[in-house]
């Protein structure tokens, strides 16, 4: 059923102010088909929204907004070792990585508490943890908005990279994501390698337990969008070639470093802000979390313009200190009121 004129404050877990023009909670993937011909028909732009924690709104969406609300999931073994798993993408994240993990099913644990549903985890190829969605992920299910045709994506299609694929790029604003086909493991595969997961469990933790940890290691330091409003982390970590990061580490000794495979360094965004002083900053009703730099934070009542000119003065002081750029992470939608 198409609403008009919709309040989305609710439903972006920065809780920024935003009105659609039109809004539909798709039911089913049957639902979904009639709801887009329908856009169609009218000419409608379509605007898709997952669970709203990677956005960023401006008070106004025209056209229709649709929200795949079918999250049905079920298993295919394929062998001993292996399972597949079909998940429609209503499906909170989360959900789905408890209820994999009490089956002890192994792959999505470290995945934990990631907001969101599962629509969307392929577009941002969300990862925490030493681990991405790209690590499990077979293939996609989808729905082009323009005409309506139907397809699968295999991984190798979905061009994964570090917080990116080809849903924010080729195909950026043309799908309607359905379902995802995961392979996960029935063999205990924990993968603790990252922080200080491993001193939290014991030497055979279960797959909840896993899930547990790495729970409680993010509520430690990410706020509670249910609490104050954020989109998680609001840059990328920075890619920068090997001579630039061996000039910075020159400099700046301690300085968290990944080597990549290509001879690049990965940085992390969080400790260069932290570094210029940034954490815990408030400018009127945003600011920078008080511990994980990373985040951007909305106290209530700001606009999207107030929320990107934090993140230009801290994009700004980064790329002045360290000669490094940030990019932002979460996605822009929308446009002023008319
Ligand atoms: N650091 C600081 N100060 C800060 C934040 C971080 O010094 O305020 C330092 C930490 O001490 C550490 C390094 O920076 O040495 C990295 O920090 P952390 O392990 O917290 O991870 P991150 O690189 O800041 C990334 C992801 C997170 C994910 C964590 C864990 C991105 C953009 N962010 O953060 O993802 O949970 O790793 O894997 O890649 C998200 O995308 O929304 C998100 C929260």
């Amino acid at each position: 059923m198409i609403r008009h004129d919709a309040e989305l404050g609710a439903a972006n877990t920065l809780g920024l102010a935003c009105r659609a023009e039109r809004f539909a909670a798709l039911e089913s993937l049957a639902e979904a088909r009639q709801v887009l011909a329908e856009a169609r028909r009218h000419g409608w732009p379509v605007s898709v929204l997952g669970g709203g924690s990677n956005l960023i709104l401006r008070p106004w969406l025209p056209g229709l907004v649709v929200q795949a609300d079918f999250a049905d999931w079920w298993l295919e073994p394929l062998d001993a070792d292996t399972v597949r798993v079909h998940v429609e993408a209503g499906m909170n994240w989360h959900s789905l990585v408890e209820a994999l993990a009490a089956r002890e099913l192994w792959g999505t644990e470290n995945l934990a508490l990631i907001p969101g549903r599962v629509g969307a985890a392929p577009i941002q190829n969300i990862g925490a943890y030493g681990v991405e969605l790209a690590d499990l992920l077979e293939s996609v299910h989808l729905l082009y908005l323009d005409d309506g045709r139907e397809t699968v994506l295999s991984r190798e299609e979905c061009a994964f990279a570090y917080r990116d694929s080809v849903f924010k790029h080729a195909l950026h604003g043309r799908v309607l994501i359905t379902r995802l086909v995961l392979r996960l493991s029935t063999r205990p595969a924990p993968r603790l390698g990252y922080g200080d997961l491993a001193a939290r469990l014991g030497p055979t933790p279960s797959a909840s337990e896993v899930v547990a940890a790495v729970s409680r290691v993010r509520r430690e330091k990410l706020p509670d969008p249910a609490v104050l409003g954020n989109a998680g982390s609001f840059f990328k970590n920075p890619v920068v070639a090997a001579e630039r990061a061996r000039r910075l580490l020159a400099e700046y000794p301690g300085m968290p470093h990944f080597p990549l495979a290509d001879g690049s360094v990965k940085l992390a965004a969080g400790w260069l802000i932290d570094q210029c002083g940034l954490k815990g900053l408030r400018e009127g009703r945003v600011g920078v979390h008080d511990r994980q730099a990373l985040v951007l934070v909305h106290h209530g009542g700001a606009s999207a313009e107030e929320l990107l000119a934090l993140a230009r003065r801290v994009a700004d002081t980064v790329a002045e200190r360290f000669g490094v750029t940030l990019e932002r992470e979460p996605r822009l939608l929308g446009r002023a009121l008319p």
